[in-house]
Formats: C-alpha cells, structure tokens, sequence
C-alpha cells in the first residue's frame, strides 16, 4: 500500500495589520481551484482549549507575563493545534493553511520580548522536530503602515499590541532575518502595496513554489 502523500502546510506572518488574514482567503482560493481540500488555523488558537490559551495571551486584563512564560503559552497553544488540527489534517493528505506558526514566536517572543532565537529552537525541537511549513509567505510592511491599518478597528489592542516602543521594529527585523536565513521556505511578499498588487504577488509565489 502506498503512503498517503501528507498534505501541504502553508503559513502566513508579518506584524500588525500587515494583511494575514486576508491574504489567508487567497491562498485558500488559490489551492481549492488546484483541487485541493483546506482546512484554516490560526495562532495563538485553532482548537477550543488554544482559543482560551489566545484570550490568557492577548487580553489586556491579563496584565504583564514573563516573556518565558508568554513563549510558553504559545507553545501549549501550538501543541493543540498541531495534534488535533494540524497533524490529523496533513496526514489525510489534506492542505492546512495557518495564520501564524512558530516564525512568530521567533519574531514576537524572540525578537520582540528579546529572548534570542535558542529557546523558541529548543521548543520548536521538543514540539515539532519533524515538521516545517513547506511555505510561509512572509507579509512585510512597515510598522507605521500596519498600524495605520488597523487603527480603525472596533476593538483596541490586544496585550501584545500595546507593547513598548521599538516592539514592534524588533519583530519585523527578526522576521526579515529568518526571511533571509531560509529563503526556500520564505518568500517575502511586500505587503505595502495596494491590495490588488498584494494578491496578484501572492498568486505568483504559489504558482513558482506550489506547483
Ligand atoms: N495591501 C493593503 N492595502 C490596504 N489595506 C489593506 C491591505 N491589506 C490589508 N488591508 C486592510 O488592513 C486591515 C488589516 O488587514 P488584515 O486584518 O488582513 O491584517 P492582519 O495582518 O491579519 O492583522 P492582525 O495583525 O490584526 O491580525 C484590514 O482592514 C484590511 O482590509
Ligand atoms: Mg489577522
């Protein structure tokens, strides 16, 4: 019997209102008209128990976390996602698309809350040694512009988001350094530009690196 050929992982980051999310339905419409079957996740989240992970992370009344102890959370997240969503999935063959994976904790926790690269390398080894994204579009922007794109949000900012000055500068460096240490498994998609531009880049990055 051959081997159920895993399906294909694919995440989206970038800082602040970089435009993830709706980049997500893209690549979604992208690989459904390739005939594949998708299935969405994000992170912090992607199963009941991560979703109330997400809220301890991102609720201001959380008040301040050790960075440890943030990483950590991410990572107890993760672990939920990766065994009742992200695993089961691939193993049936099926596409999982993810806003958010491990690069952010690298940019976020190890950028941005200045904990270095080794602690989310050493939970990453732990958690899972076996498995990378195939592609992580990377959508770059600088920070004023993201902020300016979600300021007109309903809600404030989340815990994260109300960091201190210079946060957010650190986290976009950190991703671009990863960017440029895995360029096969990064593409950087330069997401200040408008939308129809942003899409148009998007779809040439699958057709190049998916098909
Ligand atoms: N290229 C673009 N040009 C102009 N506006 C954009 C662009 N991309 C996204 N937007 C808008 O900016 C806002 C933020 O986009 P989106 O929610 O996709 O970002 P995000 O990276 O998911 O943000 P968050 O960090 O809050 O999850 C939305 O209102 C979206 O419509
Ligand atoms: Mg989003």
């Amino acid at each position: 019997m051959s081997a159920l050929q895993r399906g294909r992982f694919i995440t989206l980051e970038g800082g602040e209102g970089a435009g993830k999310t709706t980049a997500m339905q893209v690549v979604i419409d992208w690989l459904e008209q390739d005939g594949r079957t998708v299935v969405r996740s994000r992170e912090p989240g992607g199963t009941r128990a991560a979703e109330r992970i997400r809220e301890v992370l991102l609720d201001p009344s959380t008040g301040e976390l050790d960075p440890l102890s943030e990483l950590l959370l991410m990572f107890a997240a993760r672990v939920e996602n990766l065994v009742h969503v992200i695993r089961p999935t691939l193993a049936k063959g099926q596409d999982v698309v993810c806003d958010r994976f491990t690069d952010a904790s690298a940019a976020y926790q190890g950028g941005g809350r200045e904990l270095g690269p080794e602690p989310i390398r050493r939970l990453a080894g732990l958690v899972h040694p076996d498995l990378a994204p195939d592609l992580t579009l990377l959508l770059d922007v600088p920070v004023a512009v993201g902020l300016a794109r979600i300021r007109n949000r309903t809600t404030g900012p989340d815990r994260i988001e109300q960091a201190r000055e210079g946060f957010l500068e650190r986290v976009r460096k950190a991703y671009l350094a990863m960017a440029e240490a895995e360029p096969e498994r990064f593409c950087v998609i330069d997401a200040s530009q408008p939308l129809d531009k942003v899409r148009a880049d998007i779809q040439r990055a699958l057709d190049r690196r998916l098909r």
